[in-house]
């Protein structure tokens, strides 16, 4: 099934009721590639945030396809989430004791025992294609940067995700570190259809994006 994202009169508030986002409107086609920018504190994480189902906005709506994300209880976002979106976030968030493969198949742990084997087989073949199969079963806390980053996506897409969110993949990464990651997030968007939504300050991550989308005090300006 194709996931369009589609985002209508969202408003994301704080606790005690200050705005920090409002999107009156926004369609991603399934598929496309798309870069958010801004300056920091913009709403550009918060904007993920939402379209992952990592929150509950006050109002509007948020859905891909027919998933209405925006209504769904916490329980029924985390499934969304476990089926469709891949996260690659900023600190990584890795497990340190674990090897490469451990937390790049970290999802077999929470999946059906059908589907186990499945996500392992996936997460092997992700961490070969990213250059990491050689690093075996060394724990990643003695890993660079860049082979952690790598180790993020090959998580992120171990449960085949068609969508993959992405915040400031490549702001710990040296430039040459940096162009492998976003050549491999691209073609890994580009080659099998997966929408990419990555938040970045990198110029070279922009280019290599169909649209990019400028937040502005709590606004994507659209
Ligand atoms: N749960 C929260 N409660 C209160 N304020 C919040 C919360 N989450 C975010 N904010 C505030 O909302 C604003 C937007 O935050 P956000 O993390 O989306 O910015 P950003 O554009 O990703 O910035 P950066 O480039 O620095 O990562 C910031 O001022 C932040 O402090
Ligand atoms: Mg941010």
């Amino acid at each position: 099934m194709s996931l369009d994202l589609t985002i209508r009169d969202l408003v994301v508030k704080t606790r005690e009721g200050r705005s920090l986002l409002t999107v009156e409107r926004l369609d991603i086609p399934a598929g496309s590639r798309i870069g958010i920018r801004g300056p920091s504190g913009a709403g550009k994480s918060t904007l993920l945030f939402a379209v992952a189902g990592l929150l509950k906005p006050a109002s509007g709506t948020v859905a891909w396809g027919k998933h209405l994300v925006s209504d769904m209880g916490a329980a029924e976002r985390a499934r969304f989430r476990r089926e469709n979106v891949g996260l690659v976030f900023q600190d990584f968030l890795l497990f340190e004791e674990l090897s490469s493969l451990g937390n790049a198949a970290i999802a077999a742990r929470y999946a059906k025992r059908s589907s186990r084997r499945r996500i392992v087989e996936s997460a092997r073949a992700g961490l070969a294609r990213l250059g990491l199969d050689t690093l075996g079963g060394r724990r990643v806390d003695s890993f660079s940067g860049g082979e952690r980053q790598r180790v993020a996506v090959a998580r992120a897409l171990a449960n085949d995700p068609a969508i993959i969110l992405a915040d400031e993949p490549t702001a710990s990464l040296d430039r040459a570190s940096a162009d492998l990651l976003i050549d491999d997030l691209a073609a890994l968007s580009s080659e099998t259809g997966r929408t990419l939504i990555a938040v970045s300050h990198d110029a070279a991550l922009h280019a290599r994006m169909d649209l990019v989308i400028d937040v502005v005090d709590g606004r994507p300006l659209v």
